[in-house]
This record gives C-alpha cells, structure tokens and sequence, in this order.
C-alpha cells in the first residue's frame, strides 16, 4: 500500500529534524550491513498486558531499514485463553503464518459480514487492508504467528483501546450513545484498561 522507493535503499534517519510524509535517508556513508538486519522479533516478549497477548512490532520504527519498503513484519505470541483483541490497520493488508498453537482467526467487513477459521502450525491466513480481524488462542498451549504487512509503518487501531482508552478519554455520553448502555457499564469496562 505504500508508495515505491525511488532509490535502491534508504534507511530511515529516525532523529532527523525535518518531519515529511516517510523519514529522510540516513547518509549512504553511514549504512552499515546491520541496517538490514532486525534481531527484535527473535524472542517472545514479557506478557504484560490484559488481553495475554504480546505484540513484537518491527516496522520503521523499530527496524529503519524497512524505510521506503513497503513492508514490515510483527511477531504475535499469545497466551493459551489470550486474545489478540479486534483491530485494524489503516495502512496495509496483512499475511500471517502460524508457528505454534492453535488460533482462532477472524474477520469482519465493512458489511459486519464475519469470516473465521481455527488455524495451526503452518497454515497461512490474509486480512485485506483495513478490515477488523483477531487471533485468539484456543489451545492448550501459547501460540505463536508472524504477520507481515505491505507497508513499512502498517499502524494499529485496537478498537477497545481505542474507544475506552484514548486519552483525553472521549466522553462518557458518547459512549453510552453509542453502546446503548448506561454510565456504570461504560465506567466499568473503561476501568479494566488502566495498565
Ligand atoms: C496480527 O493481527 C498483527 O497485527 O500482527
Ligand atoms: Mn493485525
């Protein structure tokens, strides 16, 4: 989904002063072979959040070298009964591949028409580009999948996040509007996403 580069590479200088639509090139002097390597997604991070996922992002932002690509790929560990809560990326279709463990895959359009499968070690699923999806873990093990993306920054709107912990919070009342409950519900599930 992004746009093609214009040269053979250019790694993103991420401290750069000027802010333009992708990072300016780092110096061609300055690239080093280890520009194209990425060891962040060698390792199962701490699971530290509510939903027993843990979610190993290397885009840009993390791997440079992926600047101007138009790709990126994120590691996805969840615990057994975890989830991997309904999201979405703006800017990218996504591919993933199931290492270990055994996952509930799904999908919903843009007509809340919903898709899924329970997928194990070596099956491969694909998320067309902004359609809310989710993995939950429905094995007795930790599952483990790697997802790639065709943009180098694929970005992430987890929708329980970001409708009940964004901050400044969006206020009460539309959140009761919407969801057709009252304050105690809403205050309820907003107190769950205080990390
Ligand atoms: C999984 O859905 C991911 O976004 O990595
Ligand atoms: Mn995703």
């Amino acid at each position: 989904a992004d746009p093609d580069p214009l040269q053979d590479l250019c790694v993103a200088d991420l401290s750069a002063s000027i802010s333009a639509n992708n990072f300016p090139c780092k110096p061609f002097s300055e690239v080093t072979s280890d520009d194209f390597v990425f060891d962040g997604l060698r390792k199962q991070a701490n699971f530290t959040d509510a939903f027993g996922v843990t979610v190993t992002t290397g885009n840009v932002l993390s791997f440079p070298g992926l600047n101007t690509l138009g790709i990126a790929m994120n590691r996805v560990d969840i615990q057994p009964g975890g989830i991997n809560p309904p999201h979405s990326h703006p800017r990218a279709s996504e591919i993933g591949i199931v290492i270990e463990g055994k996952i509930l895959a799904g999908i919903v359009t843009t007509k809340n028409v919903y898709y899924s499968k329970v997928l194990t070690a070596g099956q491969v699923f694909v998320i067309p580009r902004g359609l809310v999806h989710f993995q939950l873990n429905v094995g007795r093990k930790k599952a483990l999948t790697f997802t790639a993306f065709n943009s180098h920054l694929p970005g992430s709107t987890v929708l329980p996040l970001n409708l009940f912990a964004a901050a400044p919070s969006i206020p009460v009342e539309v959140l009761t509007k919407t969801f057709l409950v009252d304050e105690d519900a809403i205050n309820n599930i907003k107190s769950k996403f205080v990390f």
